[in-house]
C-alpha cells in the first residue's frame, strides 16, 4: 500500500475555504449561565438517555468490518472519499473541542454535564473515522489540529442555530446513506457505512439537546432572531449543496444521485426542524433550487479565482465574491414558510 504521509491529510482538514467545517469558540461565560428549569420535564431524561451510553461499545471495529484496501479504489473515488472522511472527522472533531472547552470553562452543573457527554461522542466519532483513514496509512493529527486551526468566534445564539442545524444534517445524511445502502448492499463499498444506524442516534441526541438549550428562552426563536434563523438555514443547506455537488465520484459509487440525496436530507432536516424554529424553508418553492444552484456556480468560480495569482485574478475574485453574495442574498430572500412550534419538542430518530 502506497505510504502517504500523514501531513497531507492533517492540511486537508487545515484547509479554511466558504465550504469546509470550521473549529469554533464562542462567549462560554454567557453559556454558563442558562437556566434549564424552563425545560427540565424533557432535559432530565435526554441527558438520562446520554449518561446511559447506549453506544459505549458501537465504536469498535467488529468482524462485521470487511477487509479494506484503499488500492483498489479508483484514483477518483479514492481521493473523493478520503475528502469525504477527512471532512466529516474535521466536523466531528469540531463538535468535540467546542464542547469540551465548554465543559473545561464551565461551572453550571446541567451544562456541563452535557456538554461532557457530548464531546465524549464527537471524540468517539473523530477517532472511529482516523482508524478509517489509518487504513489508508494517514490520519489526520488531532493535536496539530486543535492548536493551529483558526477558530471562528460565533455568540452563543449563533452556536445554537449552526450547531443545532448541523447535528440535525448530519442525523439525516448518515441515516439516508444508512437506509439507501441497506436497500443496495451492493453499493455499500466500505464498512464505515455499516456504523452509520446507531451513530447518528447519538447525533439526534445532541440536535435534541441543542432544540432544548434555545426553547429555554423564548426570545432566541423569535422577533428579529427569526432573520438569524433563516440565514443560519439557508448558509448551512447551500453549503451542504455545494459541498455534496463536489464529490460525484462518491456519490456514484455508493449509488446515490446528487440531487435526490440533497433533497431528501434537507427536507428531513426541516422537518425536524419544525421542533423549534418558528419558520422552515420552503422546498417546494421552484425559485429554491434555482438558486441553490445560483450559488454553486458562483461558489465554484470564487473558488477558482482564489487558487490563481495576479491582477486579472485579483479582480475576478473580487467579481465572483459579489456575485456570490448577490445569489446568497437573492435565495435568502425567497420567502420562507411559517410554523407553529409545538410546546414539547422531544422527537425520537424515526427516519
Ligand atoms: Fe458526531
Ligand atoms: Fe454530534
Amino acid at each position: 500500500m502506497k505510504d502517504l504521509i500523514d501531513d497531507n491529510t492533517t492540511d486537508m482538514a487545515m484547509e479554511e475555504t466558504l465550504i469546509s467545517p470550521r473549529f469554533y469558540t464562542t462567549n462560554y461565560k454567557e453559556l454558563d449561565k442558562i437556566d434549564v428549569s424552563r425545560v427540565r420535564s424533557e432535559w432530565d431524561p435526554l441527558v438520562e438517555e446520554m449518561r446511559s451510553d447506549p453506544n459505549k461499545t458501537h465504536f469498535k471495529k467488529t468482524s462485521d468490518w470487511d477487509d479494506f484496501d484503499f488500492e483498489n479504489l479508483e484514483p477518483g473515488l479514492r481521493k473523493e472519499f478520503i475528502d469525504f472522511l477527512v471532512s466529516s472527522l474535521t466536523s466531528e472533531f469540531s463538535g468535540c473541542v467546542l464542547y469540551k472547552e465548554m465543559k473545561r470553562q464551565g461551572t453550571n452543573e446541567d451544562v456541563c454535564e452535557l456538554f461532557s457527554l457530548m464531546a465524549r461522542d464527537e471524540a468517539r466519532h473523530a477517532g472511529f473515522i482516523n482508524d478509517a483513514l489509518r487504513e489508508a496509512n494517514i490520519a489526520v493529527n488531532l493535536g496539530f489540529l486543535t492548536r493551529k486551526k483558526k477558530y471562528t468566534y460565533f455568540s452563543p445564539k449563533f452556536i445554537y442555530y449552526a450547531t443545532y442545524l448541523s447535528e440535525k444534517i448530519g442525523y439525516a445524511r448518515y441515516i439516508t446513506i444508512y437506509r439507501h445502502l441497506e436497500k443496495n448492499p451492493d453499493s455499500r463499498f466500505h464498512p464505515i457505512f455499516k456504523w452509520f444506524e446507531k451513530w447518528c442516534n447519538d447525533e439526534f441526541r445532541h440536535g435534541e439537546a441543542f432544540a432544548l438549550l434555545m426553547r429555554t428562552d423564548p426570545k432566541l426563536t423569535s422577533g428579529i432572531n427569526v432573520y438569524w434563523i433563516k440565514f443560519f438555514l439557508v448558509a448551512v443547506y447551500a453549503t451542504m449543496y455545494v459541498r455534496d455537488h463536489a464529490r460525484p465520484e462518491f456519490h456514484k459509487a455508493i449509488g446515490v444521485d446528487i440531487d435526490w440525496y440533497d433533497d431528501k436530507v434537507l427536507r428531513m432536516t426541516t422537518e425536524i426542524s419544525r421542533q423549534v424554529f418558528p419558520i422552515e424553508i420552503d422546498h417546494d418553492n421552484p425559485k429554491w433550487l434555482i438558486g441553490l444552484k445560483r450559488v454553486k456556480r458562483d461558489m465554484l468560480f470564487y473558488a477558482k479565482a482564489k487558487q490563481t495569482k495576479g491582477f486579472i485574478a485579483f479582480l475576478k475574485r473580487i467579481y465572483g465574491a459579489s456575485r456570490l453574495g448577490i445569489s446568497f442574498v437573492r435565495l435568502y430572500l425567497i420567502p420562507a414558510k411559517k410554523n407553529k412550534v409545538p410546546t414539547t419538542s422531544r422527537l425520537q430518530p424515526s427516519y
